[in-house]
């Protein structure tokens, strides 16, 4: 099974990095291969201009044609995702994600835009193929702690969210691959 995340914050010292690292880390615990796309990592001049052939782009493209699930993660600016995430999603080929399990995961400052995820990130999910998306986790700010020694710690809340909709992940990747395997069929 592999899975790859897609970073969509340009912060550096990015809270969603903190997300994604737990769910990193709870993947590989539990033997998986898990990928990482961090857009921010991506050569700009690529992302702005549209270069879609770049290598760079195009190893990222493969990442994500090899994968049977996709974490796509964004802060919430302007009650939306963040535009770097679109200046990468707009370069991946139609349908990319068909045949995937989605999980949409946003950060933002303030509960009133939880509704981010339905109304701006899963609508993107679906135009690329997604037909699988899941509920997806929404976490605030205050869900990851930043010390004074310059670590990260979530709290058990968001933790325990990450966890159940990891679960929820891999098992539906199971199903998928027995159903095609039951109908003899392939994915693609
Ligand atoms: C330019 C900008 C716009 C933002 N807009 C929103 C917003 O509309 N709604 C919200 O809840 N949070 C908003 N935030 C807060 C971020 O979503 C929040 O700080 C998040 O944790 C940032 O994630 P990161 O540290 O991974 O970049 C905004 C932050 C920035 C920098």
């Amino acid at each position: 099974m592999n899975i790859v995340t897609i970073s969509g914050s340009p912060s550096s010292s990015s809270r969603l990095a903190a997300l994604l690292a737990f769910v990193h880390e709870s993947l590989a615990a539990s033997g998986l291969s898990v990928d990482w796309i961090n857009v921010r990592e991506l050569p700009a001049v690529d992302l702005v201009c549209g270069n879609a052939n770049s290598a760079a782009i195009q190893q990222a493209t493969e990442r994500v044609r090899n994968a049977d699930a996709v974490i796509v993660g964004t802060p919430v600016y302007k009650a939306s995702y963040t535009g770097l995430l679109k200046t990468y999603l707009d370069l991946l080929p139609m349908h990319s994600f068909e045949g995937k399990v989605v999980l949409p995961l946003a950060i933002g400052g303030t509960q009133s835009h939880l509704l981010a995820l339905d109304y701006a990130l899963k609508p993107l999910l679906a135009v690329l193929g997604a037909t699988h998306i899941l509920r997806g986790v929404f976490a605030l700010e205050r869900h990851v702690v930043k010390k004074p020694d310059g670590s990260v710690e979530l709290d058990n809340e968001i933790a325990e969210r990450l966890s159940a909709a990891l679960v929820e992940l891999v098992a539906d990747v199971y199903n998928m691959s027995r159903t095609v395997y039951a109908g003899g069929g392939t994915t693609s």
